[in-house]
């Protein structure tokens, strides 16, 4: 049968996964479920500052240049995640980043991180979740460390060092809530978003893309039509490619049995693809793991009635979900 990620290919979608290397590297079967359905990975965790950086003259790059080559030595692209992001971010950090150290520790940081992997990662979550909704931060960007000392300067910032370090990297700006038309903060988000990218094309800065997370919910309507399809033409008008970078649909509230909450779940997925996939300047597509036996869902958004959730494709078996036929037939 065709895997997801040749369904994808047929449409000019790269198809991948968030995985962590040291699960790759235990479990044989969930290794092998990867590498039949997909053509992407991204790391979950290992890229981050946290992980990455432990302290401000040390690199630790084992679990990234793993990941690395595991997918190079099965012909996977790498989607990097991520270089600034104002969470997972060392202690360290915060105590030394101030408005006279900052573009250097950016700086330096970028280029260590993307001209390791040059030619090996294809593309870069450069500034992960920059924009915040408009009700809480009237200039529509989010409080981070890296705001605070250089002021909005530091996203082109980031994303012009990303470039020097690998001008054939595919560099992206990635968020969240974008995805649902009747959240008035998403609506808004979507215009605040557009205002900015609008800016930094005109401005020249090196942006290729729109990251949307896609953490879908699974206790709301599927409220994925005209207003999301718009902001995606306007996206793309501005001449930016469109990757979905951490899909998955989140069943922590979703009522019935194991079977219903598939079938939601699934609807889901199918509607949300559907509408996204309708605009050809998307050009990726990745779920936030594969199987719900590995998934951050289960931590971060438990069950009430203790049963596990079941937010992705395949089961705790590894077994094919309703979610999973939904995706390869909206592909
Ligand atoms: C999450 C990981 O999945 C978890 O394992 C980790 O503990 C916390 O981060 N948006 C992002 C991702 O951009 O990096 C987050 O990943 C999920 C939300």
């Amino acid at each position: 049968a065709e895997s997801l990620a040749e369904a994808a290919a047929r449409r000019g979608v790269l198809f991948g996964a968030a995985v962590e290397p040291q699960t790759l590297d235990r479990d044989p079967a969930f290794a092998a479920l990867i590498r039949r359905e997909c053509a992407g990975l991204t790391p979950e965790n290992h890229m981050k500052w946290n992980l990455l950086r432990p302290a401000p003259r040390r690199f630790d790059f084992a679990g990234a240049d793993r990941l690395v080559e595991i997918a190079q030595g099965q012909g996977m692209a790498v989607h990097g995640h991520a270089l600034v992001w104002h969470e997972a971010n060392p202690d360290w950090l915060a105590r030394e980043l101030n408005p006279g150290t900052a573009a250097e520790i950016l700086y330096e940081h970028i280029d260590a991180v993307v001209g390791r992997y040059a030619g090996r990662v294809r593309s870069w979550d450069v500034v992960n979740e920059a924009i915040e909704r408009n009700d809480r931060r009237p200039d529509g960007l989010r409080r981070s460390p890296w705001l605070e000392a250089l002021g909005p300067d530091y996203i082109p910032m980031a994303f012009e060092a990303a470039h020097r370090a690998d001008p054939a990297a595919r560099l992206v700006l990635s968020d969240y809530g974008f995805e649902y038309d009747d959240e008035a903060w998403m609506v808004e988000k979507r215009g605040t978003t557009l205002e900015r990218l609008a800016g930094w094309r005109r401005d020249g800065v090196p942006i290729h893309a729109l990251g949307i997370q896609g953490h879908l919910l699974g206790d709301r309507p599927p409220a994925f039509g005209e207003g999301l399809r718009r902001f995606l033409r306007d996206v793309a008008r501005l001449g930016l490619e469109i990757y979905v970078t951490e899909l998955d649909v989140n069943d922590q509230n979703t009522q019935g049995g194991v079977v219903r909450r598939d079938e939601v779940v699934a609807e889901i997925y199918d509607a949300f693809l559907r509408a996204v996939l309708d605009e050809p300047a998307v050009r990726m597509v990745t779920t936030w793991g594969l199987s719900d036996r590995y998934t951050s869902k289960a931590d971060m958004f438990p069950r009430r009635d203790g049963a596990p959730v079941r937010p992705l494709p395949f089961d705790r078996d590894l077994a094919p979900k309703l979610a999973r036929r939904a995706i390869a037939q909206a592909f």
